[in-house]
């Protein structure tokens, strides 16, 4: 068992030009890369083996990140279930002159543990500590739910 803040993952970066479009805004490739880059960590930190992205849900772009701003991308693990666990991801721009921050993207990654074969095994549960963490445990559950039944349907 391993409580939210043990593995939670606060990654830095700053946007260059080549990761820009002609308006002088991030690609959203670029954005999802560093995404599942701060939730693979995060997923490490918790379980200590291999894990891979089985999927990612609601991702939205709420805010055209520019050039020069500061990102920051947050993970952390929402809810564990047998092998699988949600890890919820949060992207912030901040100017880097006036300090101002945005809620500029979100995500739901789930990811699966893995053996050196690439067999699913069980993760650590993880044990939800504020309010905050509790009320992204009890939604993650929900969302669980709807994400087997879209994943039975499309196979
Ligand atoms: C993810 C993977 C290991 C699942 O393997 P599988 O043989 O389908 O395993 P299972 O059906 O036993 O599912 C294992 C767990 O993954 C979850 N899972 C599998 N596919 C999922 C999906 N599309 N969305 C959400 N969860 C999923 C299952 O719910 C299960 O979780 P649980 O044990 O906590 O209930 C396998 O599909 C895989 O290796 N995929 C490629 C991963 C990869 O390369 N990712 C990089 C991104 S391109």
């Amino acid at each position: 068992m391993k409580t939210v803040k043990e593995s939670a993952v606060e990654m830095t970066e700053i946007v260059m030009p080549q990761d820009t479009n002609t308006l002088g805004t991030i690609f959203g490739g670029k954005v999802m890369q560093w995404m599942d880059i701060a939730a693979a960590i995060c997923g490490f930190r918790h379980c200590r083996t291999a894990v891979v992205t089985a999927s990612v849900d609601t991702l939205s772009f709420h805010y055209a990140i520019k050039t020069g701003n500061i990102v920051s991308i947050k993970a952390s693990v929402n809810y564990t279930a047998n092998t699988s666990m949600e890890i919820g991801v949060c992207v912030y721009a901040e100017d880097p002159l006036s300090g101002e921050k945005k809620h500029a993207s979100s995500a739901y990654f789930t990811f699966v543990a893995v053996d050196g074969k690439g067999r699913p095994i069980a993760v650590p549960k993880v044990i939800p500590e504020t309010k905050d963490e509790k009320r992204r445990y009890r939604e993650a559950q929900e969302r669980r739910k709807i994400r087997l039944q879209m994943r039975k349907k499309s196979t």
